[in-house]
């Protein structure tokens, strides 16, 4: 039996697989996210032990023969959030999250020092680890001053599992810190950044086991002696593992909190100025090249919660095709940008609204201008040289038709949808543990999915949505220039 635990932005999933990978069971625990400030978001780290130990306690409780028989687990968990830890390994604050844009000047900063976009192949996103913890020396030097480890959040769940200050390459690419073509911490990035290699984890590739579970905790778990703990992968890579996106133009589309279009890249290739994120898969030798855009179901939602309706209910008004564009403009901006804009502090808008629109109109420019967003990704991704033939739309958007068949057209591109079952970053997770607890070779554990079915662009309606595209790509320097 194996584990996967996916430490997502608004809870903790835990997936029990056997070592077919059939699915036993799946648990879930929810934690806060709290926001004091404006741009701030921080969780708290023992909010995530206690969400551990409840799925565990739940696990344990209804399949104490699976649980006892568990050989591996693997984390995987939400990129770039702060976690500073004193000299025993006490948090010294809540954790900065990946969406905490607080620190948009000291990123700035970072971003324009010498050889930092060259050696960690990425621009210095304000999310990114590197300058928050530059925000934390400027305005909390004492804790700053006491720090001795900085881990990402999966890294410090398997410390708490294993007593091991640990990191993988997918979740370390995420920092600024790594050297991301060498796979290893860079000298030069840590100095810029006033940081000390003592205060880095030792590196692992995801697929690897960094040790196993302390005796007191596999007790307290209700799990047997001996548990191997995988390094782990941040959520995007582990989520590539699960849906057996390893290779070059294996690639995925996630409708999630935010939207991710993520390729696999057998070589390094990046292009930072095209605000694509090129990091490290969590398996040796592999990379992964990604667009994000900050607010994809979290567009729908925010529209949803302000009309008072299900975003459910609000999409399946448009029925399951589309029929061509709309004349509203939605900028998906909720939360600013990252791809291709790396952009904090713009925010999003509705243009050409009518004195008829209603509900649907403005789901419709939603729904096309998460679209848009996705193929002003697709366009930066292609400046790198990837290639995508084909893509599998995984993340609770993903359940719409009309949304998936938008994207499919815009992107001139057929997109698969899986077959009901677990493909996500838990599995994925679970996965990496395998291969750390059999030393299983990756490619043939992580497999892809069954394909329920594939959804073509539709080519005749092609036309009509690349001008739309054109006048959506005019908005943003437009918008820019006149909120700045
Ligand atoms: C990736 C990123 C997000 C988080 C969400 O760069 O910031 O996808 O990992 O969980």
């Amino acid at each position: 039996m194996f584990v996967g635990l996916d430490l997502g932005t608004s809870g903790l999933r835990a997936l029990l697989i056997d070592a077919r990978q059939t699915v036993i069971a799946t648990r879930e625990a929810h934690y806060v996210t709290s926001r004091p400030h404006p741009g701030w978001s921080e969780q708290t780290q023992s909010d995530w032990i206690h969400a551990t130990k409840e799925v565990f306690t739940q696990l344990a409780t209804d399949f104490p023969s699976e649980v006892a028989a568990i050989k591996g687990i693997g984390v995987s968990g939400h990129m770039h959030g702060a976690n500073l830890l004193d000299q025993n390994g006490t948090p010294l604050r809540p954790c900065m999250m990946w969406n905490d844009t607080r620190s948009v000047s000291q990123a700035a900063q970072l971003d324009t020092t010498a050889q930092v976009r060259n050696l960690s192949g990425n621009i210095v996103f304000p999310g990114f680890t590197a300058p928050k913890v530059a925000w934390v020396a400027e305005n909390a030097p004492e804790t700053f001053a006491k720090t001795a480890k900085v881990l990402l959040p999966k890294d410090y769940l398997n410390f708490w599992l294993t007593g091991i200050y640990a990191s993988d390459m997918s979740d370390s690419a995420g920092t600024s810190w790594l050297d991301v073509d060498a796979r290893d911490w860079s000298d030069t990035l840590l100095d810029v950044s006033g940081m000390r290699a003592d205060q880095m984890p030792k590196l692992f590739e995801g697929s690897e086991a960094i040790g196993t579970v302390r005796e007191d905790i596999a007790a307290e778990l209700g799990l047997p002696k001996g548990v191997v703990v995988a390094a782990g992968a941040g959520d995007n890579a582990a989520a590539a593992c699960g849906i057996g996106a390893l290779n070059e133009g294996d690639g995925f589309v996630s409708l999630g909190t935010s939207g991710v279009l993520l390729t696999g890249r057998d070589a390094y290739a990046p292009q930072p100025e095209s605000a694509v994120h090129t990091f490290c898969h969590a398996i040796p030798g592999r990379w992964y090249q990604m667009g994000v855009i900050l607010a994809a179901t979290d567009s729908l939602n925010w529209l949803a919660r302000n009309l008072n309706q299900s975003p459910a209910d609000l999409t399946k008004a448009l029925g399951d095709s589309i029929t061509g564009p709309g004349q509203i403009r939605f900028l998906p901006y909720l939360s600013g940008e990252r791809t291709p804009h790396n952009d904090a502090e713009i925010r999003g808008g509705f243009l050409n609204i009518d004195i008829n629109s209603g509900p649907e109109a403005l789901t419709q420019a939603v729904l096309e201008g998460v679209a848009f967003a996705l193929r002003d990704n697709f366009e930066a991704l292609k400046s790198t040289g990837a290639q995508l033939d084909g893509l599998i739309a995984i993340g609770g958007g993903a359940q719409s038709p009309y949304w998936v068949e938008l994207i499919a057209t815009l992107l001139n591109m057929p997109i698969s949808l899986p077959a009901a079952g677990e493909f996500g970053a838990a599995l994925g997770a679970a996965r990496l543990a395998i291969c750390a607890a059999t030393h299983a070779a990756p490619e043939a554990i992580m497999t892809k999915p069954a394909i329920a079915k594939t959804i073509a662009p539709r080519t005749e309606l092609r036309d009509a949505y690349e001008a739309a595209y054109a006048a959506f790509v005019k908005t943003y320097p437009g918008i820019k220039a006149l909120t700045q």
